[in-house]
């Protein structure tokens, strides 16, 4: 397993999902479903990222930097997908909102395939980046089903909570 792959491969996965966001074609309740796939992709990549390939970048000298640099970046991620969370997929901030995210998450994947990896290879020993890889992939799958976002409760809260359709008269069969 390369753990450079699986990183490469997960963010081509969360590239497709911000360009269906960015889609103007989709309806509201797709962009709903879309960016509970979004949250869960990030959430689960960024985390088990920072616990398995940021952690022992941070003990070394020549990567703690870039390191750090990654991890406040993946923060500057989260607060935007949590602004998004609170924002309606049919409003006109949505649109601007999903065009910043997708440009940070652009440029971080661009740095961290770059520079970040680059500097990895330089630091971190073959055999434990096989181990990481590993448990990368592992902990990606134990954190998946924790990493909700409030959307998912408060969409079906505000379903829950909205009034059924009244019938017309005409359908009841009591208007002329
Ligand atoms: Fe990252």
């Amino acid at each position: 397993m390369d753990l450079y792959r699986l990183i490469t491969e997960d963010h081509q996965e969360i590239r497709k999902t911000v360009k269906l966001l960015v889609d103007g074609d989709r309806s509201a309740r797709m962009r709903e479903k879309d960016f509970l796939s979004l949250w869960r992709e990030v959430m689960s990549h960024q985390i088990a990222e920072e616990k398995v390939f940021y952690s022992p970048l941070l003990e070394s000298d020549e990567t703690e930097l870039i390191a750090n640099e990654a991890i406040e970046k993946h923060g500057l991620v989260r607060t935007v997908l949590r602004e998004l969370d609170k924002a309606t997929p049919a409003g006109a901030d949505w649109a601007a909102k999903v065009k910043v995210l997708g440009e940070l998450l652009e440029g971080h994947f661009r740095d961290e395939e770059g520079e970040t990896f680059k500097m990895a290879r330089a630091v971190l020993a073959d055999e434990d980046v096989e181990a990481m890889a590993k448990e990368f992939a592992a902990m990606k799958k134990r954190i998946a089903p924790m990493q909700e976002p409030e959307t998912a409760r408060a969409a079906a809260q505000r379903r829950l909570a909205e009034p059924l359709p009244t019938p017309s008269p005409r359908a009841c069969g009591i208007a002329p």
